[in-house]
């Protein structure tokens, strides 16, 4: 599968991606003996991450089998209300059965941004070893069209060797840790979860740029050799083509 799907509904979208994930899991695990999934951070997925620490969703997911790690942290404290790692243990990680050492945050505490960054490398290049490819990276969308923390005209995007950068953000004034294009790219599936009207201006101008428009950070995101798929609600694709 893969592709653009629209959702009317908020649950009916939600359990769409938990299917998405769960199916995801389940193949990893077949065929690898494990999952691994890059988070995505801000408030979308929380929908998500709920869905998936409930029934019948939780019992099924091969917890056990399960490697996480963030595309993505604000330069905060692991308590900050603004971190990533923060919310995906409230909503899902705390409620389900998945082994602490599998869970790998990015480093926010005690640490400069670039060495961060170096050891949020190390740890993901240690857990997928030398093929690199995260069995899925979900991903948000921002206004601007940004992803992870790969905003527009930020160093970060440049980047073609590193996993990880740290990447100064000017309209932010703040540093964030963010994946970098050959991460996401190296995914056997990136789906991005987005919803709401103001993000359906970056969605087009995304999925159907326009010869004039600047080249968004979130459309230099696909897979060399993977699937990816969109998961909207209505609002957010309310600009796109019909024919999407
Ligand atoms: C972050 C995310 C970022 C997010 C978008 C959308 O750390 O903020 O990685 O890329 O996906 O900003 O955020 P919302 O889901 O909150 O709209």
């Amino acid at each position: 599968m893969g592709g653009i799907r629209t959702f009317d509904a908020p649950d009916e979208l939600t359990a769409a991606a938990a299917d998405l994930v769960l199916d995801a899991a389940r193949g990893a695990v077949r065929d690898r003996g494990r999952f691994t999934w890059c988070l995505a951070g801000g408030n979308t997925p929380a929908m998500l991450y709920r869905k998936l620490a409930s029934e019948p969703y939780a019992a099924r997911f091969p917890w056990d089998r399960t490697h996480v790690f963030w595309g993505d942290e604000r330069w905060v404290p692991s308590d900050d209300p603004d971190n990533n790692a923060k919310m995906a243990r409230e909503e899902l990680l705390s409620r389900v059965p998945i082994p602490q050492e599998n869970i790998r945050p990015i480093a926010t505490a005690g640490i400069e941004p670039e060495a961060s960054a170096a050891a949020a490398e190390r740890a993901v290049r240690a857990l997928l070893g030398p093929g690199l490819r995260p069995d899925l990276v979900l991903l948000g969308l921002g206004e601007d069209g940004h992803t992870a923390s790969l905003f527009p005209g930020t160093t970060a995007l440049g980047e073609r060797t590193a996993l990880f950068a740290a990447n100064r953000v000017p309209i932010l004034d703040a540093w964030r840790i963010t994946a970098t294009l050959p991460l996401l790219n190296a995914a056997r599936h990136i789906a991005f979860l987005v919803t709401g009207t103001p993000k359906a201006r970056a969605l087009r101008q995304v999925l159907f740029p326009g010869a004039e428009t600047m080249v968004l950070p979130a459309s230099m995101v696909r897979p060399t050799d993977g699937k990816l798929t969109w998961l909207l609600d209505r609002e957010a694709a309310s600009l796109l083509p019909h024919t999407a």
